[in-house]
């Protein structure tokens, strides 16, 4: 078992988080993974112990650590405190969000799917440039929402996805806007995005979709993608869509990237319907956690989990609910650690 020799900033979360970060921590255990865990807290459960949903503590950590994996963290909606998640995003630049999509389950309506979406995390929709203002006699009946983009930002993101094509041998980056009706801010993503896939030229095609027909294409014909790259908050979309094709939120895990950080989380969220019953699917945020090691360089250790994960499935005697199985969160951990070589 190798040393515990790479600080990391560990954040359980909230509802299902404790449960399937335990089930994680077993499994990178059993392997040896060589990280020397800060444990810290965000979201409900920071408020709960230390009335902050995110204390310097934790910010602290990740400033030194460079490298976090994190639990879904419970965000109120309408009111209440800002989510946890754009926060950490913005605190450390993390410009790249990824999110593979891999088929592991066969027998599905999608088999052989292996893509991946690199969508812009800090800019677009999600800047929170939210107001209400005076319509129909009510002081606050309108409410208005601003976006933006960035030439550089947009440069950056649309350069993070051919690079990532590049060193990952990927054939193909989709640019996704909707240029033809937000044609400013989602025109300036496009501009940018073919300016850089010029430079790419003859090492990666690149290919154009308009949002509302890329979310069709991926369901008529998931297989001509390969790299999508795409704007805030059609790239939260589409990557749920794309978990969905392969087996569900379970199933999708996710990293929020910058030249200061890197965030390891699975898409879904906290899953309060759930929380607490022993029955979440731990495999999202193991998969996130194998895109960790990968990340330090440990593809030996990432390999050997995704080969016991893609047995157990695949076997499919050991399956959480959202997967069509019976099994509980302990009994899917228990066989993932039998079927590591
Ligand atoms: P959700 O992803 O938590 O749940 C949606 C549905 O998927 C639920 O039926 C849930 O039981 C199921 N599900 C999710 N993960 C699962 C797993 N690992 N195993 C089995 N079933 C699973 O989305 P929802 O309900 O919209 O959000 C709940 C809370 O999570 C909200 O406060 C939201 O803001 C937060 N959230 C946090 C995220 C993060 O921390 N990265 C991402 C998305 C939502």
């Amino acid at each position: 078992m190798s040393s515990r020799t790479i600080p990391a900033t560990l954040i359980a979360g909230d509802g299902i988080g404790p449960e399937i970060m335990e089930s994680v921590i077993e499994i990178l255990d059993a392997v040896g993974a060589p990280f020397a865990w800060e444990k810290h807290l965000a979201g409900m459960a920071g408020v709960d112990a230390v009335n902050d949903p995110l204390p310097k503590e934790t910010i602290e950590s990740i400033r030194r650590t460079g490298l976090a994996l994190k639990g879904p963290l419970t965000t109120p909606v309408g009111g209440g405190f800002k989510s946890i998640n754009v926060t950490l995003r913005q605190e450390f630049g993390l410009y790249a969000n990824l999110r593979p999509t891999k088929t592991i389950i066969p027998g599905g309506r999608y088999e052989d799917i292996d893509l991946v979406i690199v969508r812009e995390n800090l800019e677009g929709y999600y800047a929170a440039l939210e107001h209400t203002v005076p319509a129909n006699g009510d002081p606050k009946g309108m409410a208005l929402s601003g976006g933006y983009v960035t030439r550089q930002e947009c440069d950056r993101i649309v350069r993070f996805a051919f690079d990532y094509a590049v060193k990952n041998n990927r054939k193909k980056v989709t640019l996704v806007h909707k240029a033809n009706i937000i044609k400013q801010m989602s025109g300036m993503f496009l501009e940018e995005g073919r300016k850089v896939a010029e430079e790419y030229k003859g090492r990666v095609e690149v290919d154009e979709s308009i949002v509302d027909a890329c979310a069709m294409r991926l369901v008529t014909n998931p297989w001509q993608f390969d790299v999508i790259v795409t704007t805030n908050l059609f790239g939260d979309i589409l990557s749920d869509q794309t978990a969905g094709l392969v087996g569900g939120l379970g199933m999708a895990p996710g990293a929020n990237i910058s030249d200061k950080a890197a965030v390891f989380e699975a898409v879904h969220g906290s899953a309060p319907d759930i929380a607490g019953k022993g029955l979440a699917n731990p495999l999202a945020l193991l998969l996130a956690a194998v895109m960790m090691l990968r990340h330090i360089g440990r593809q030996d250790l990432a390999e050997r989990i995704d080969a016991a994960i893609n047995s157990v499935i695949t076997s499919g005697k050991v399956r959480t609910r959202d997967l069509g199985g019976q099994a509980g969160t302990k009994d899917l951990t228990a066989a993932l650690k039998q079927a590591l070589n």
